[in-house]
């Protein structure tokens, strides 16, 4: 059997950055949650992608119910979120009781329609807050969104867990809306293994969500709560790993990068293969190379035709409104994110994949395409 190559798998710096802040949490005994590196990594973050204020969190998951949270979504309360995606950006709407209304995508971003954004607005003019996405690391149309928002008065959380280092018009996603989230679990750009972040300009709710994801505890000698809490804070062993990640972010978009345009130069003259979009005001960390399909070999036969070379690749996400769980809520859109997902694939993207490994991928595909 040759050897499997990933989508995207774990990859530590060569410098061993990660283990020497374990290492000073074990020295130091800051094996807890909370402590210096909570704090540092936090910094490093808020610093690198050019905002205020960071609350290091268990999840990416937990950094969006917070963050909805700090919306003051409630109840009841509509939010707009982006069906093409992975559910755990829709999940927490239910956590908070809230009702989602699901809003397509658009085919020069892959990410939520402004057009569809502006109707959802319009039928639901009490939404509570927008939910959006930077799927795959490519950024959604953000001056039109932060605009529509502005606009209807309506409080926008970008959902960046997937474009930590993805650029729009020269600045961080993650940085545009009220609120950003970022996540570090195993598969992304960089990772601590499990982990989220959640960042804004405002001081008072990202305290709040560190309030609240340290169980609520009121300033008092006995344990008291007057409100509901969470136990969601990042740990101090596993942030070490998070500050020496983040000292190699640049070099892994770089080489993700490289992976997506190897592939589209390689791969080029056949008609049947399109690439995501990279449009010219983003500058993508291409977290994962993403295709999709015109001609009759479907999604499926070369997901099989990876497969027998020990290749991994998967379908785009399933878009949210077609999910059992979530079909009852509405939508609104044209079945853009239904065809993206009926023909797209992500192809093997890993920081770790060498040219020889990436050359496999390629020749399994062009047997697949190339009949002469
Ligand atoms: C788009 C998107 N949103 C949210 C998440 C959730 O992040 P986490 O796994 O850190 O909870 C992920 C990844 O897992 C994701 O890809």
């Amino acid at each position: 059997m040759k050897e499997r190559i990933l989508l995207s798998s774990p990859h530590m710096s060569d410098e061993g950055y990660e283990q020497l802040f374990v290492k000073e949490a074990f020295d130091t005994n800051w094996i807890a949650p909370l402590g210096p590196n909570v704090t540092g990594f936090e910094n490093e973050v808020a610093s690198k992608v050019g905002i205020g204020y960071a609350a290091a969190l268990v999840s990416g998951t937990a950094a969006i119910q917070m963050a909805l949270k700090a919306a003051g979504v409630k109840q009841g309360d509509i939010v707009l979120c982006q069906s093409l995606t992975f559910s755990a950006t829709a999940n927490p709407i239910i956590y908070e009781n809230a009702i989602p209304v699901f809003i397509d995508s658009d085919y020069e971003t892959w990410n939520m329609s402004p057009k569809y954004l502006e109707e959802a607005l319009i039928k639901y003019p009490n939404a509570k807050a927008v939910l959006i996405v930077h799927l795959y690391g490519l950024s959604a149309d953000m001056d039109k969104i932060v605009d529509l928002c502005k606009k209807y008065k309506v409080t926008l959380i970008e959902d960046a867990a997937e474009s930590l280092g993805t650029t729009y018009k020269g600045r961080y996603t993650g940085t545009f809306g009220d609120y950003g989230i970022f996540s570090f679990n195993g598969n992304k750009i960089i990772t601590t293994s499990g982990g989220g972040m959640l960042v804004s300009n405002d001081s008072e709710k990202i305290q709040k969500v560190r309030f609240w994801s340290t169980q609520a505890r009121d300033q008092a000698r006995h344990y008291q709560h007057t409100e509901l809490g969470y136990n969601y804070r990042m740990s101090n062993v596993i942030a070490g790993v998070g500050r020496g990640q983040l000292k190699v972010l640049d070099q892994r978009v770089e080489k993700k990068r490289q992976i997506y345009h190897y592939y589209k130069e390689s791969l080029k003259d056949i008609q049947d293969i399109e690439f995501m979009p990279l449009n010219e005001w983003n500058y993508s960390n291409c977290w994962l190379t993403s295709i999709t399909l015109k001609g009759k070999i479907s999604p499926i036969d070369l997901i099989l035709a990876l497969e027998k070379e020990n290749i991994e690749s998967r379908p785009l996400w399933k878009p949210m409104h077609l999910q059992p769980f979530f079909e009852k809520y509405d939508f609104i859109g044209n079945k853009v994110s239904d065809d993206l997902f009926s023909r797209g694939l992500c192809l093997p993207s890993d920081s770790k994949m060498s040219v020889e490994q990436q050359n496999r991928v390629i020749k399994a595909i062009r047997g697949l395409f190339v009949y002469e």
